[in-house]
Protein backbone atom coordinates (compact mmCIF):
# COMPACT_ATOMS: atom_id res chain seq x y z
CA UNK A 1 0.00 0.00 0.00
CA UNK A 2 2.50 2.90 0.67
CA UNK A 3 5.59 1.54 -1.87
CA UNK A 4 8.87 2.06 -0.38
CA UNK A 5 7.38 2.98 2.71
CA UNK A 6 8.96 0.56 5.33
CA UNK A 7 6.78 -0.86 8.13
CA UNK A 8 9.25 0.11 11.24
CA UNK A 9 8.83 3.61 9.80
CA UNK A 10 4.96 3.92 9.38
CA UNK A 11 4.98 2.09 13.03
CA UNK A 12 7.65 4.20 14.42
CA UNK A 13 8.64 7.91 14.81
CA UNK A 14 11.28 9.25 16.76
CA UNK A 15 10.74 5.87 18.28
CA UNK A 16 7.44 6.03 19.73
CA UNK A 17 5.50 3.03 18.91
CA UNK A 18 2.55 5.24 17.44
CA UNK A 19 -0.46 2.98 18.54
CA UNK A 20 1.14 0.61 20.77
CA UNK A 21 -1.79 -2.52 21.43
CA UNK A 22 -3.54 -1.89 17.75
CA UNK A 23 -3.13 -4.99 15.56
CA UNK A 24 -0.81 -4.48 12.65
CA UNK A 25 -3.97 -5.28 9.95
CA UNK A 26 -5.79 -2.49 12.00
CA UNK A 27 -2.90 -0.47 11.93
CA UNK A 28 -2.03 -0.34 8.28
CA UNK A 29 -5.22 0.31 7.05
CA UNK A 30 -9.02 0.91 6.93
CA UNK A 31 -11.08 1.29 4.40
CA UNK A 32 -8.20 1.66 1.83
CA UNK A 33 -7.22 4.90 4.35
CA UNK A 34 -3.32 4.71 6.06
CA UNK A 35 -3.93 4.42 9.73
CA UNK A 36 -0.86 6.65 10.40
CA UNK A 37 -2.82 9.59 8.54
CA UNK A 38 -6.06 9.09 10.31
CA UNK A 39 -3.99 8.90 14.05
CA UNK A 40 -6.73 5.71 14.96
CA UNK A 41 -9.47 7.59 15.48
CA UNK A 42 -7.27 10.82 17.37
CA UNK A 43 -8.40 13.85 15.57
CA UNK A 44 -6.00 15.95 14.68
CA UNK A 45 -5.41 19.29 15.90
CA UNK A 46 -4.32 22.51 12.65
CA UNK A 47 -3.27 25.84 13.17
CA UNK A 48 -4.10 27.62 10.40
CA UNK A 49 -2.12 31.28 10.04
CA UNK A 50 -4.34 34.00 8.37
CA UNK A 51 -7.16 31.53 8.90
CA UNK A 52 -9.62 35.08 9.10
CA UNK A 53 -8.33 36.14 5.72
CA UNK A 54 -10.26 35.15 2.17
CA UNK A 55 -8.56 31.96 1.41
CA UNK A 56 -7.49 30.74 5.24
CA UNK A 57 -11.31 31.29 6.28
CA UNK A 58 -12.62 29.06 3.51
CA UNK A 59 -10.15 26.83 4.45
CA UNK A 60 -11.33 27.01 8.03
CA UNK A 61 -14.78 26.61 6.81
CA UNK A 62 -13.70 22.89 5.60
CA UNK A 63 -11.76 22.37 8.48
CA UNK A 64 -14.76 22.66 10.92
CA UNK A 65 -16.55 20.41 9.37
CA UNK A 66 -14.16 17.64 8.62
CA UNK A 67 -14.26 15.14 11.16
CA UNK A 68 -10.71 14.28 11.15
CA UNK A 69 -9.98 17.31 12.77
CA UNK A 70 -10.74 17.67 16.61
CA UNK A 71 -9.40 21.34 17.21
CA UNK A 72 -8.32 24.23 14.48
CA UNK A 73 -6.90 27.17 15.84
CA UNK A 74 -7.04 30.55 14.44
CA UNK A 75 -3.75 33.02 14.27
CA UNK A 76 -4.77 36.00 12.66
CA UNK A 77 -3.37 39.82 13.36
CA UNK A 78 -6.55 41.65 11.67
CA UNK A 79 -4.37 43.17 9.87
CA UNK A 80 -6.47 42.45 5.99
CA UNK A 81 -8.27 39.52 7.36
CA UNK A 82 -11.90 39.93 9.18
CA UNK A 83 -13.03 38.10 12.30
CA UNK A 84 -16.68 38.06 10.59
CA UNK A 85 -15.13 35.92 8.47
CA UNK A 86 -14.61 33.08 11.28
CA UNK A 87 -17.61 34.51 13.21
CA UNK A 88 -20.02 31.43 12.89
CA UNK A 89 -17.43 29.27 14.68
CA UNK A 90 -16.60 31.31 17.26
CA UNK A 91 -18.99 29.63 19.53
CA UNK A 92 -17.48 26.06 18.49
CA UNK A 93 -15.36 24.83 20.93
CA UNK A 94 -13.58 23.18 18.34
CA UNK A 95 -12.23 26.26 16.97
CA UNK A 96 -9.93 28.43 18.80
CA UNK A 97 -8.73 31.82 18.06
CA UNK A 98 -5.50 34.26 18.75
CA UNK A 99 -5.83 37.79 17.66
CA UNK A 100 -1.91 38.03 17.37
CA UNK A 101 1.15 39.04 14.84
CA UNK A 102 3.52 35.94 13.53
CA UNK A 103 6.07 39.29 13.53
CA UNK A 104 6.18 37.84 17.39
CA UNK A 105 8.27 34.41 17.61
CA UNK A 106 6.88 33.82 20.91
CA UNK A 107 3.29 33.87 19.82
CA UNK A 108 4.14 31.62 17.16
CA UNK A 109 5.65 29.21 19.85
CA UNK A 110 2.92 29.22 21.62
CA UNK A 111 0.19 28.81 18.86
CA UNK A 112 2.38 25.83 17.23
CA UNK A 113 1.97 24.14 20.69
CA UNK A 114 0.28 20.68 20.47
CA UNK A 115 -0.49 20.79 17.10
CA UNK A 116 -0.36 18.28 14.45
CA UNK A 117 -0.35 20.42 11.18
CA UNK A 118 0.01 24.06 10.56
CA UNK A 119 -1.76 25.90 7.37
CA UNK A 120 0.74 28.93 6.63
CA UNK A 121 -1.50 31.59 5.06
CA UNK A 122 -0.93 34.47 7.15
CA UNK A 123 1.27 37.33 5.02
CA UNK A 124 0.92 40.65 3.41
CA UNK A 125 -0.18 39.93 -0.40
CA UNK A 126 -0.21 42.10 -3.37
CA UNK A 127 2.11 43.08 -5.74
CA UNK A 128 1.83 46.60 -5.71
CA UNK A 129 1.93 46.85 -1.49
CA UNK A 130 5.11 45.64 -1.79
CA UNK A 131 6.70 47.72 -3.86
CA UNK A 132 5.14 50.92 -2.17
CA UNK A 133 5.96 48.96 1.31
CA UNK A 134 8.46 46.48 1.07
CA UNK A 135 9.84 46.61 4.56
CA UNK A 136 6.50 45.54 5.92
CA UNK A 137 6.23 42.70 3.18
CA UNK A 138 9.34 41.53 3.68
CA UNK A 139 8.99 41.40 7.53
CA UNK A 140 5.58 39.68 7.76
CA UNK A 141 6.12 37.33 4.90
CA UNK A 142 10.04 36.52 5.22
CA UNK A 143 10.81 36.56 8.80
CA UNK A 144 6.78 35.94 10.30
CA UNK A 145 7.20 33.09 7.61
CA UNK A 146 10.30 31.60 8.98
CA UNK A 147 8.77 32.17 12.68
CA UNK A 148 6.34 29.91 11.92
CA UNK A 149 8.42 27.39 10.28
CA UNK A 150 11.19 27.06 13.25
CA UNK A 151 7.86 27.19 15.83
CA UNK A 152 6.33 24.07 13.79
CA UNK A 153 10.06 22.21 14.05
CA UNK A 154 9.94 23.56 17.85
CA UNK A 155 6.80 21.91 18.43
CA UNK A 156 6.98 18.84 16.38
CA UNK A 157 4.67 19.32 14.19
CA UNK A 158 3.75 16.59 11.64
CA UNK A 159 3.24 18.37 8.55
CA UNK A 160 2.89 22.42 7.32
CA UNK A 161 1.48 23.52 4.03
CA UNK A 162 1.74 26.92 3.11
CA UNK A 163 0.67 29.35 0.53
CA UNK A 164 3.01 29.97 -2.14
CA UNK A 165 2.16 32.19 -4.92
CA UNK A 166 2.42 32.24 -8.77
CA UNK A 167 4.55 35.24 -8.41
CA UNK A 168 7.64 33.42 -8.44
CA UNK A 169 7.60 33.00 -11.87
CA UNK A 170 8.70 36.25 -12.79
CA UNK A 171 9.60 36.96 -16.04
CA UNK A 172 9.78 33.92 -17.42
CA UNK A 173 7.19 33.76 -20.37
CA UNK A 174 7.13 29.94 -20.63
CA UNK A 175 3.09 28.52 -20.60
CA UNK A 176 1.99 26.82 -19.41
CA UNK A 177 4.22 27.02 -15.69
CA UNK A 178 5.57 24.16 -14.57
CA UNK A 179 7.41 24.05 -10.74
CA UNK A 180 10.60 23.49 -11.88
CA UNK A 181 11.08 26.36 -14.25
CA UNK A 182 11.25 30.11 -12.85
CA UNK A 183 12.33 33.75 -14.09
CA UNK A 184 13.23 36.36 -12.04
CA UNK A 185 11.14 37.81 -9.47
CA UNK A 186 9.36 40.91 -10.84
CA UNK A 187 8.33 42.02 -7.05
CA UNK A 188 9.17 42.04 -3.71
CA UNK A 189 6.31 39.96 -2.90
CA UNK A 190 7.01 37.93 -5.48
CA UNK A 191 10.76 37.30 -3.59
CA UNK A 192 9.64 36.96 -0.66
CA UNK A 193 7.15 34.44 -1.66
CA UNK A 194 10.44 32.50 -3.27
CA UNK A 195 13.01 32.87 -0.22
CA UNK A 196 9.22 30.90 1.84
CA UNK A 197 9.86 28.09 -0.95
CA UNK A 198 13.78 28.21 -0.22
CA UNK A 199 13.41 28.22 3.54
CA UNK A 200 10.60 25.08 3.25
CA UNK A 201 13.04 23.31 0.85
CA UNK A 202 15.97 23.61 3.51
CA UNK A 203 13.92 22.81 6.41
CA UNK A 204 12.61 19.32 5.28
CA UNK A 205 16.49 18.66 3.87
CA UNK A 206 18.32 19.77 6.59
CA UNK A 207 15.81 18.61 9.71
CA UNK A 208 13.49 15.90 8.09
CA UNK A 209 10.09 18.39 7.86
CA UNK A 210 7.31 17.39 6.04
CA UNK A 211 6.73 21.19 4.36
CA UNK A 212 4.10 21.06 0.93
CA UNK A 213 4.36 24.45 -0.81
CA UNK A 214 1.06 25.65 -2.66
CA UNK A 215 1.85 28.13 -5.77
CA UNK A 216 -2.19 29.77 -5.96
CA UNK A 217 -3.02 31.51 -8.92
CA UNK A 218 -4.92 34.14 -8.92
CA UNK A 219 -7.19 32.72 -6.21
CA UNK A 220 -11.09 34.11 -5.94
CA UNK A 221 -14.55 33.27 -4.05
CA UNK A 222 -16.57 34.46 -1.45
CA UNK A 223 -15.08 36.88 1.20
CA UNK A 224 -12.20 38.23 -1.30
CA UNK A 225 -12.36 41.94 -0.11
CA UNK A 226 -12.56 44.41 -2.54
CA UNK A 227 -12.00 47.47 -0.21
CA UNK A 228 -8.40 49.25 -0.54
CA UNK A 229 -5.78 50.33 -2.65
CA UNK A 230 -4.60 46.50 -3.03
CA UNK A 231 -7.38 44.83 -3.85
CA UNK A 232 -7.71 42.00 -6.23
CA UNK A 233 -9.42 42.60 -9.45
CA UNK A 234 -12.74 40.14 -9.09
CA UNK A 235 -14.28 41.40 -6.44
CA UNK A 236 -13.17 45.23 -6.90
CA UNK A 237 -15.29 44.54 -10.54
CA UNK A 238 -17.70 42.40 -9.24
CA UNK A 239 -18.33 46.01 -6.47
CA UNK A 240 -17.84 48.51 -8.72
CA UNK A 241 -20.55 46.76 -11.52
CA UNK A 242 -22.96 46.72 -8.73
CA UNK A 243 -22.43 49.80 -7.60
CA UNK A 244 -22.60 51.17 -11.50
CA UNK A 245 -18.74 52.52 -12.00
CA UNK A 246 -16.32 51.57 -14.42
CA UNK A 247 -13.43 49.44 -13.36
CA UNK A 248 -10.28 49.95 -14.34
CA UNK A 249 -7.79 47.23 -16.51
CA UNK A 250 -4.92 47.64 -15.87
CA UNK A 251 -3.36 47.88 -19.75
CA UNK A 252 -4.74 46.98 -22.47
CA UNK A 253 -7.12 44.13 -21.45
CA UNK A 254 -4.86 41.28 -23.21
CA UNK A 255 -2.62 40.52 -19.54
CA UNK A 256 -4.16 36.96 -18.95
CA UNK A 257 -4.17 34.96 -15.72
CA UNK A 258 -5.88 31.65 -14.53
CA UNK A 259 -8.10 32.33 -11.91
CA UNK A 260 -8.78 29.73 -9.54
CA UNK A 261 -12.24 29.73 -7.13
CA UNK A 262 -11.47 29.44 -3.81
CA UNK A 263 -13.29 25.76 -2.92
CA UNK A 264 -10.31 24.51 -5.53
CA UNK A 265 -7.31 25.97 -3.53
CA UNK A 266 -9.60 24.72 -0.98
CA UNK A 267 -9.55 20.84 -1.90
CA UNK A 268 -5.69 21.23 -2.78
CA UNK A 269 -4.88 22.31 1.15
CA UNK A 270 -6.42 18.86 2.64
CA UNK A 271 -4.87 17.42 -0.27
CA UNK A 272 -1.24 18.18 0.69
CA UNK A 273 -2.46 17.84 4.44
CA UNK A 274 -3.07 14.16 4.24
CA UNK A 275 -1.31 13.57 1.25
CA UNK A 276 0.77 9.84 1.93
CA UNK A 277 2.68 10.21 -1.23
CA UNK A 278 6.51 10.49 -0.17
CA UNK A 279 7.16 12.64 -3.12
CA UNK A 280 5.27 15.56 -2.37
CA UNK A 281 7.48 16.16 0.52
CA UNK A 282 9.32 19.38 0.30
CA UNK A 283 7.85 20.18 -2.87
CA UNK A 284 5.95 23.05 -4.17
CA UNK A 285 2.77 22.48 -6.44
CA UNK A 286 0.71 25.14 -8.56
CA UNK A 287 -2.67 25.23 -7.57
CA UNK A 288 -4.74 26.50 -10.68
CA UNK A 289 -7.72 25.64 -12.67
CA UNK A 290 -5.49 25.66 -16.00
CA UNK A 291 -7.37 27.79 -17.56
CA UNK A 292 -6.40 31.25 -19.15
CA UNK A 293 -8.61 33.94 -19.53
CA UNK A 294 -7.84 37.65 -20.32
CA UNK A 295 -8.97 40.69 -18.09
CA UNK A 296 -11.23 42.00 -20.81
CA UNK A 297 -12.70 38.05 -20.88
CA UNK A 298 -13.39 38.16 -17.44
CA UNK A 299 -14.59 41.89 -17.56
CA UNK A 300 -16.94 40.72 -20.18
CA UNK A 301 -18.23 37.43 -18.02
CA UNK A 302 -18.74 39.45 -15.33
CA UNK A 303 -20.81 41.70 -17.22
CA UNK A 304 -23.16 39.27 -18.10
CA UNK A 305 -23.54 37.34 -14.77
CA UNK A 306 -24.51 40.66 -13.74
CA UNK A 307 -26.30 41.75 -17.05
CA UNK A 308 -24.79 45.10 -16.85
CA UNK A 309 -22.92 47.09 -19.80
CA UNK A 310 -20.82 49.54 -17.78
CA UNK A 311 -18.04 49.99 -19.70
CA UNK A 312 -14.35 49.96 -18.42
CA UNK A 313 -11.71 52.45 -18.34
CA UNK A 314 -7.96 51.48 -19.68
CA UNK A 315 -5.26 52.56 -17.31
CA UNK A 316 -1.85 52.19 -17.39
CA UNK A 317 0.23 49.00 -16.90
CA UNK A 318 1.37 48.31 -13.51
CA UNK A 319 4.66 47.82 -12.61
CA UNK A 320 5.60 44.39 -11.32
CA UNK A 321 2.51 42.64 -13.00
CA UNK A 322 3.16 39.54 -14.82
CA UNK A 323 1.64 39.93 -18.46
CA UNK A 324 0.56 36.15 -18.96
CA UNK A 325 0.16 33.57 -16.35
CA UNK A 326 -1.25 29.82 -16.85
CA UNK A 327 0.17 26.40 -14.91
CA UNK A 328 0.44 23.36 -15.62
CA UNK A 329 -1.21 21.44 -12.81
CA UNK A 330 0.20 18.03 -13.64
CA UNK A 331 2.48 18.32 -10.90
CA UNK A 332 -0.50 18.59 -8.39
CA UNK A 333 -3.02 16.00 -10.12
CA UNK A 334 -0.44 12.97 -10.21
CA UNK A 335 1.35 13.70 -6.99
CA UNK A 336 -1.51 15.50 -5.15
CA UNK A 337 -4.56 13.91 -6.66
CA UNK A 338 -5.66 17.42 -6.86
CA UNK A 339 -8.63 17.93 -8.90
CA UNK A 340 -10.09 21.41 -9.24
CA UNK A 341 -13.64 21.02 -9.65
CA UNK A 342 -14.81 24.87 -9.87
CA UNK A 343 -14.33 26.25 -13.18
CA UNK A 344 -13.81 30.01 -13.30
CA UNK A 345 -17.69 30.18 -14.74
CA UNK A 346 -18.98 28.57 -12.22
CA UNK A 347 -16.61 30.21 -9.40
CA UNK A 348 -17.57 33.42 -10.67
CA UNK A 349 -21.35 32.91 -10.51
CA UNK A 350 -21.03 31.73 -6.76
CA UNK A 351 -19.03 34.79 -6.06
CA UNK A 352 -21.49 36.89 -7.53
CA UNK A 353 -24.28 35.87 -5.60
CA UNK A 354 -22.21 36.34 -2.21
CA UNK A 355 -21.72 40.03 -3.39
CA UNK A 356 -25.32 40.53 -4.47
CA UNK A 357 -26.31 38.65 -0.72
CA UNK A 358 -24.62 40.19 1.75
CA UNK A 359 -24.83 43.97 2.72
CA UNK A 360 -23.05 44.05 6.07
CA UNK A 361 -19.52 42.17 5.98
CA UNK A 362 -17.02 44.67 7.05
CA UNK A 363 -14.97 43.95 3.99
CA UNK A 364 -17.73 45.31 0.96
N1 LIG B 1 -5.48 35.36 -3.13
C1 LIG B 1 -4.61 34.97 -4.05
O1 LIG B 1 -4.89 34.99 -5.24
C2 LIG B 1 -3.25 34.47 -3.64
C3 LIG B 1 -2.34 34.12 -4.66
C4 LIG B 1 -1.08 33.65 -4.31
C5 LIG B 1 -0.75 33.51 -2.97
N2 LIG B 1 -1.64 33.87 -2.01
C6 LIG B 1 -1.24 33.72 -0.61
O2 LIG B 1 -2.28 33.07 0.10
C7 LIG B 1 -2.29 33.53 1.45
C8 LIG B 1 -3.68 34.02 1.81
O3 LIG B 1 -4.02 35.09 0.94
P1 LIG B 1 -5.46 35.77 0.94
O4 LIG B 1 -5.75 36.13 -0.46
O5 LIG B 1 -6.41 34.94 1.69
O6 LIG B 1 -5.14 37.12 1.71
P2 LIG B 1 -5.80 37.78 3.00
O7 LIG B 1 -5.15 39.11 3.14
O8 LIG B 1 -7.28 37.73 2.92
O9 LIG B 1 -5.33 36.80 4.15
C9 LIG B 1 -4.13 36.96 4.84
C10 LIG B 1 -4.44 36.87 6.33
O10 LIG B 1 -3.22 36.97 7.06
C11 LIG B 1 -3.41 37.86 8.15
N3 LIG B 1 -2.12 38.47 8.49
C12 LIG B 1 -1.43 39.36 7.75
N4 LIG B 1 -0.31 39.72 8.40
C13 LIG B 1 -0.29 39.03 9.57
C14 LIG B 1 0.59 38.98 10.67
N5 LIG B 1 1.69 39.74 10.69
N6 LIG B 1 0.31 38.16 11.69
C15 LIG B 1 -0.82 37.41 11.70
N7 LIG B 1 -1.71 37.42 10.67
C16 LIG B 1 -1.44 38.22 9.63
C17 LIG B 1 -4.42 38.89 7.66
O11 LIG B 1 -5.10 39.56 8.70
C18 LIG B 1 -5.34 38.01 6.82
O12 LIG B 1 -6.40 37.50 7.59
C19 LIG B 1 -1.20 34.58 1.55
O13 LIG B 1 -0.03 33.95 2.00
C20 LIG B 1 -1.02 35.03 0.11
O14 LIG B 1 0.27 35.53 -0.12
C21 LIG B 1 -2.88 34.35 -2.31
Amino acid sequence: MYPGTPFRELYHRNSVPMYPGTPFRELYHRNGVPMYLRGHNIMKKILVTGGAGFIGSNLVDALMADERFGLVRVLDNLSTGFAENIAHHLSNPKLEFIQADIRDYATCLAACKDMDFVSHHAALGSVPRSISDPLSTNAVNITGFLHVLQAAKESGVRRMVYAASSSTYGDSLELPKVEDRIGKPLSPYAVTKYVNELYASVYARTFGMELIGLRYFNVFGPRQSPQGAYAAAIPLFIQQLLNGTSPTIHGDGSHSRDFTFVDNAVQANLKALFSENKAALGEVFNIAFGQQTTLLGLFEMLRNLLNVSTPAHFGPERLGDIPHSQASIEKARTILGYSPEISLEDGLRQTVAWHQGISNHPSI
